[in-house]
């Protein structure tokens, strides 16, 4: 596994983007409980986010695309709204340890 940030670094109710390996991610926050997805909507394969680390719609309820506004469950990455239904992120495993997110990337 790879370590990915500090757990205090991606406060409750946050998203933050990160490039690690070449690979883009990113990480949600939800009520203490860590999501990691590739960081690639499975509409069109783009970045998802609007602004630099902001992945989430305004009520911080959904992961949401930038570019036709599809919104993807936090808990599992699936889409429920938006162009591509039923359509999933990419998910990455996670475990915390000692403070620390660490990540199992896939193979390139
Ligand atoms: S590219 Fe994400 S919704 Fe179309």
């Amino acid at each position: 596994m790879q370590l990915l940030c500090s757990l205090d670094t991606l406060p409750t109710d946050t998203s933050k983007g990160f490039q690690l390996n070449d690979i883009s991610l990113l990480a949600v926050n939800k009520h203490d409980n860590i999501h990691v997805y590739l960081n690639q909507c499975p509409h069109r394969g783009v970045p998802l986010e609007w602004q630099p680390d902001q992945f989430l719609d305004l009520d911080k309820n959904f992961i949401q695309c930038a570019t036709h506004g599809a919104l993807f469950r936090i808990e599992d990455g699936e889409c429920i709204a938006g162009p591509c239904p039923g359509e999933m992120l990419t998910s990455i495993p996670t475990k915390i340890d000692q403070g620390q997110i660490w990540v199992n990337l896939p193979s390139t």
